[in-house]
């Protein structure tokens, strides 16, 4: 993998959770528009992803893939200086088997080849597929495409997409910067539609998943600068989801040091939506440097509340309690249960944008349903 990039959660946007197979040139160029004049670009979110079906159904006669000449009638390079000029970076996508999910030509065989072509084009990103692989080794058919990056030439982040199914975080770190640690996302708190599950559910595998040892610490220590769990893209913004869950599924994925990829339609979505996507403390949080995922410190349904922690630099700790209710809660949060976080704290409520005192005494804060408090502690002289 290339070395100095993704030292923090890579931010952007990706077409998939919105556009699917209706992605153009037209979405990419107004998305990138967007996103420069509504505070995204300047907040971080600078890899702009096409996902799957952008090209033909067919390589050409020398065996290159195609962009659809309908999608994108200007063809890949223009659309890569287009966005390369208004300071982002342009991400693609393929697939380590044959074809890829949408039944488009994968890499299998082609890796150098198509890494070349992504270089030609000016490709900073590449979402890296796991359909129609056949009875292929997952670990050798990413090393081959992280090789051929490399020896393209072009410094590309890699993001592995096989879903968890053969334990990336334990084999990843030096192939790729970033691993899909799950099945998809869908725009829904804790739903389930076959492959596809909420952001809540999807928080909790992230905990669950065991490591080899079979001990039940999560996935956390499995992170870290230039290697990152991807508990897949947000949903912040998408109508499954009331504006107290994207809240809290924004918070969440900042707290487990998640990439933040963008899954909405950011031409058009609310004040409060871009508001919540640009927070500039809560993205911080997601950013900061040392890079530790976050875990759960605490659940405690008969009260309906989960806190969970991340450790940020500087003896400094993030906190974020939910309210797993389905109607609005007092919650307490007793800081001096949080045992990993030693010594005394001043508090901010990083949403409301206040001191809320120290961490000697409980703070007891209002939650709607399935929304979240979210707090920096920094301590206290
Ligand atoms: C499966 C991936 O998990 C999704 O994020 C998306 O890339 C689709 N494939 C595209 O077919």
């Amino acid at each position: 993998k290339w070395e100095g990039l993704a030292l923090t959660p890579p931010m952007g946007w990706n077409s998939w959770n919105t556009f699917a197979n209706h992605i153009s040139e037209k979405v990419v160029r107004e998305t990138a528009d967007a996103m420069e004049k509504n505070g995204m670009r300047d907040a971080g979110y600078v890899y702009i992803v096409i996902d799957d079906t952008w090209s033909l159904r067919q390589r050409d006669a020398n065996g290159s893939l195609v962009a659809d000449p309908e999608k994108f009638p200007s063809g890949m390079k223009a659309l890569a200086d287009y966005v390369h000029a208004k300071g982002f970076k342009l991400g693609i996508y393929s697939c380590a088997g044959k074809t890829t999910c949408g039944g488009y030509p994968g890499s299998w065989g082609h890796e150098f080849q198509d890494a070349r072509l992504w270089a030609s084009w000016g490709i900073d990103y590449l979402k890296y597929d796991w359909c129609d692989h056949g009875d292929a080794n997952a670990k050798d058919a990413y090393a081959r495409m992280s090789a051929a990056l490399r020896a393209a030439g072009r410094p590309v982040v890699f993001s592995l997409c096989e879903w968890g199914q053969n334990r990336p975080w334990e084999w990843a770190e030096p192939i790729g910067h970033l691993w899909r640690t799950t099945g998809d996302i869908y725009d829904s708190y804790d739903g389930r539609k076959g492959w596809e599950s909420g952001w809540k559910r999807l928080l909790d595998l992230q905990y669950s998943l065991v490591d080899s040892s079979g001990a039940y610490d999560g996935l956390n220590k499995f992170a870290g600068p230039g290697h990152w769990n991807d508990p897949d893209m947000l949903e912040v913004g998408n109508d499954g989801l009331s504006l107290a869950e994207s809240r809290a599924h924004f918070s969440f994925w900042c707290l487990l040091a998640a990439p933040l990829m963008a899954g909405n339609d950011v031409r058009h979505m609310s004040e409060e939506i871009r508001a919540i996507m640009t927070d500039k403390e809560v993205i911080a949080i997601n950013q900061d440097p040392a890079g530790k995922q976050g875990f759960r410190a605490l659940a405690e349904p008969a009260k309906s509340i989960e806190i969970w922690v991340k450790e940020l630099s500087n003896q400094e700790w993030a906190v974020c309690a939910l309210n797993t209710d389905t109607s609005a809660r007092e919650l307490t949060i007793d800081w001096g249960r949080l045992w990993t976080i030693q010594g005394k704290h001043s508090v901010r409520d990083v949403w409301a944008k206040k001191a809320v005192g120290d961490t000697s005494k409980p703070y007891t804060v209002r939650v709607e349903s399935h929304d979240v408090a979210m707090f920096r502690l920094t301590p206290a002289k």
